[in-house]
């Protein structure tokens, strides 16, 4: 597709890898749809890209219905205009780098949520939204195909989100919308923890800068590519995992001291969970 002129949604538009897709996509002559929860970090970004006259904020929470229907409020507002989307890039998504067994009930729900239900939810949405030839892009991640310690609510849910996108692709064949699925492997942004950059250089697994990931994602919308696995060696695992599992299992038992000890620098894990233990950790001073 070509992307000049194109009405674009990008979810996750602050992170790392949404910040400079955004780059990329505005520079392609795109106008884009940019969200997230942070407005000043939107539009902080907005202010940064090229034509920022032509690009659109909304600040919304994708996992709750309310988030979702402001989302769907702006979309149906330009579709009033005649203005119809051509491409949704599901990227918004989060993870905790955690053992199973340390990790809150809350915090797998919302998770699953980001990663799998919300981009299901809005791809459904999409049908109704894109203008027909259109396009649904979900980011997924090496970890959609290989199991990983310490990452086994994520890996399930972009392994999920996997599936998910071959099969809407299927579903929808001769429908004029094709639904694509790019898996990055590590990439340097604020989504992994000092504790995962650790592990990634005691190991010396590679992380792509984010401009990597943006222009390959810029690429595959160009050339509508159904399925990209970013990185080397990663997607060559990904193949291996596929047929002989047990060998990537015996690879990664070799790394499990170096994997286990990562594990267990970060009991206060990630994100939310930071702030729920410490909370509880001084209710509990308190009792
Ligand atoms: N970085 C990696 O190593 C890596 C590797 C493989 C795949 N990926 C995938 O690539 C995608 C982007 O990752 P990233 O590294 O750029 O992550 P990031 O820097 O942590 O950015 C996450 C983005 O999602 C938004 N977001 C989080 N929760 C949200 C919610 N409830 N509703 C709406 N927006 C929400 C965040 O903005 P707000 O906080 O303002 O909402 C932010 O814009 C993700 O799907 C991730 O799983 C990343």
């Amino acid at each position: 597709m070509d992307l000049n002129n194109k009405r674009i949604l990008l979810t996750g538009a602050t992170g790392g890898i949404g910040q400079q897709a955004a780059q990329s996509l505005a520079e392609q002559g795109a106008r884009l749809l940019l969200v997230a929860r942070n407005q000043q970090k939107i539009e902080a970004l907005i202010a940064r890209l090229p034509n920022p006259d032509v690009h659109t904020t909304l600040s919304a929470d994708l996992t709750t219905r309310a988030g979702r229907c402001a989302l769907n409020q702006q979309v149906e507002h330009w579709q009033q205009q005649g203005k119809r989307l051509s491409v949704v890039i599901n990227n918004a998504g989060s993870n905790q780098f955690q053992f199973l067994s340390q990790r809150s009930h809350d915090t797998l729900e919302t998770e699953l949520n980001l990663n799998l239900l919300t981009p299901i939810l809005l791809s459904q949405m999409a049908m109704q939204w894109l203008e027909r030839p259109g396009l649904i892009l979900n980011v997924g991640s090496t970890f959609g195909a290989i199991g990983y310690p310490g990452y086994t609510s994520y890996c399930a849910a972009k392994a999920g989100l996997h599936r998910f996108s071959e099969a809407l692709n299927r579903e929808l064949d001769g429908a004029g919308i094709n639904v694509l699925y790019l898996a990055p492997r590590a990439t340097d942004t604020d989504l992994n923890s000092a504790a995962v950059q650790a592990m990634n250089k005691k190991l010396g697994n590679h992380s792509d800068s984010p401009q990597v990931v943006a222009q390959q994602l810029v690429e595959m919308l160009q050339h509508e590519q159904a399925t990209r696995w970013l990185g080397w060696p990663e997607k060559l695992l990904v193949k291996i995992n596929q047929w002989f599992p047990s060998l990537v299992s015996n690879a990664i038992r070799k790394h499990q001291s170096v994997i286990h000890d990562c594990l267990t620098q970060t009991p206060l894990g990630h994100h939310h969970d930071v702030k729920l233990n410490a909370s509880l950790t001084s209710a509990e001073k308190h009792l």
